[in-house]
């Protein structure tokens, strides 16, 4: 039985604690392992979680410092951790083939058939824990990390490897948004539960041709019909009268959502103030906002003219039945708020098409490749061992994305800027540093791109996950200028 909606309160996950720092370092640790959680009311969910709760905890660098996380492997399964978002070099990336086996693990699962990931011999893998290393320089942005193993990304988000990574800096400290308890990460995903309250993932594993049934019943992935946020259904959070930054993330495997905040009828504002990457130059007001897995929206809701008792309900208009709402906020106190919404947030460097000297097409359609049939990039199904594309570190160029249906497309190691959409300007939502594009049916949209520092191996892909493990995914290799 599910809960009714607006009953149960949005559960904030924790915030890692360093296990030691110094003079230039936070360490953390995080292990992966199953555990049994309370998700719906009643019910004792097996999820697989960092640290054992879902979503894992909230890492909170600084810029200024460099972050070392040591994971854990207690899963049955191998696992690769990836910084979405992170500009990091391709060690610490999680390429999808640099597996970490689990704990204790001596060999029984290297080698085992079926898993294309054991035979890339460029992969760096160990066994049981291992050390991914996050310079410092990033500038304040909602990052989030989950897993990204060969094939198996779908089924393990699903379960639950997913957290937050936030990175703050100076600048926005000084900048007056809200903070401390108005500053609310928000996870949205969408579930399947069986009778017995367990996660319920329909598709097989892996989701990769030949597999049957694969690209036609799961053709848009795999979608749920309970809404969580932070891992809990249609949650309620009491709020003050006050503006609170929602840093708005959508990890869900497949399902988009369109938000709208209304009290009593009335659309709410939304204020965007950030991107994937970091802060916008200035606050960009939205009556609606689409979000497509993947991207993040930091906002600013303003309740200050709220009364006590008012209701506030997110909802999702392009859900259908249970999957149209998501949350709701209750307003309990009346408070006198001090932050402010700056007009100017922060100083972001336009990458100019002039500058470009290479264009690059890739299409995101269906196709076959060989034996591969299924979501392809150039018509290629991914392989590890083959990259699709060679940048060279420090160059702009121009990367024109071609789409057959709805695909969220997503670079690794730098974010991008948007210079078109299908052939006009860029939508409202696409200002400032992006990650990960939503282009909807035959969409096409132009991106500027300039990747740094890091030479090596980085993947571009589909961020539904089931056309990810479904192969709509390709390596490109930076190369030292
Ligand atoms: Cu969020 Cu390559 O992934
Ligand atoms: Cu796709």
């Amino acid at each position: 039985r599910l809960p009714e909606p607006f009953t149960v309160p949005l559960p904030l996950p924790p915030v890692l604690a360093p296990v030691s720092r110094d003079a230039t370092t936070d360490y953390y640790r995080i292990t992966a392992r199953p555990a049994d959680v309370t998700v719906l009311p009643g019910y004792s969910t097996r999820i697989w979680g960092y640290n054992g709760v879902f979503p894992g905890p909230t890492v909170v660098s600084d810029r200024s410092r460099r972050t070392v996380v040591t994971h854990r492997n207690e899963l049955p399964v191998p696992m690769v951790v990836h910084l979405h978002g992170g500009h990091v070099p391709e060690d610490s990336d999680g390429y999808p083939t640099d597996l970490l086996y689990p704990v204790g693990d001596s060999g029984q699962m290297i080698g085992m058939p079926g898993m294309a990931a054991h035979s890339d011999p460029l992969a760096h893998t160990a066994i049981g824990e291992r050390d991914y290393s996050y310079p410092a320089g990033q500038p304040a942005a909602t990052l989030w990390y989950h897993d990204h193993r060969m094939d198996y990304t779908g089924p393990a988000v699903w379960r639950g490897l997913a957290g937050f990574h936030l990175v703050t800096d100076e600048h926005e400290s000084r900048l007056g948004l809200p903070t401390g308890d108005r500053d609310l990460p928000l996870l949205l995903a969408d579930r399947a539960f069986d009778a017995q309250g367990a996660f319920s993932y329909p598709a097989p594993e892996p989701m990769r041709s030949p597999q049957p049934g694969a690209t036609g019943r799961f053709e848009r992935g795999v979608l749920g019909d309970v809404v969580l946020v932070n891992g809990a259904p249609w949650p309620l959070h009491r709020v003050a009268t006050a503006r609170y930054r929602l840093r708005l993330l959508n990890g869900s495997n497949a399902r988009v959502y369109r938000l709208r905040f209304d009290r009593a009828g009335g659309a709410v504002p939304l204020v965007q103030i950030g991107s994937d990457g970091g802060l916008l130059t200035g606050p960009e007001e939205l009556a609606e906002l689409t979000i497509a897995p993947g991207e993040r929206y930091d906002v600013v809701v303003d309740f200050s003219g709220c009364a006590v008792g008012d209701r506030i309900t997110v909802h999702n208009d392009l859900g259908a039945g249970t999957t149209t709402r998501v949350m709701c906020f209750e307003v309990t106190d009346r408070v006198t708020d001090t932050s402010t919404v700056p007009d100017r947030l922060a100083a972001v460097e336009t990458l100019d098409r002039s500058a470009a000297v290479t264009t690059r097409r890739f299409a995101f359609r269906r196709g076959t490749d060989g034996a591969a049939s299924g979501w392809l990039i150039n018509g290629r199904a991914y392989d590890p061992g083959t990259p699709i594309a060679r940048p060279a570190l420090g160059q702009v160029e121009i990367w024109q994305l071609w789409t057959d249906l709805d695909h969220p497309i997503h670079l690794h190691l730098n974010q991008f800027q948007v210079l078109s959409r299908n052939g006009g300007a860029p939508a409202r939502t696409d200002r400032g540093w992006k990650d990960t594009l939503y282009l909807t049916a035959t969409g096409t949209a132009e991106i500027a791109v300039r990747f740094t520092d890091y030479a090596g191996r980085f993947v571009l892909h589909c961020h539904n996950l089931e056309h990810e493990d479904m192969a709509m995914m390709a390596t490109f290799t930076t190369l030292a200028g």
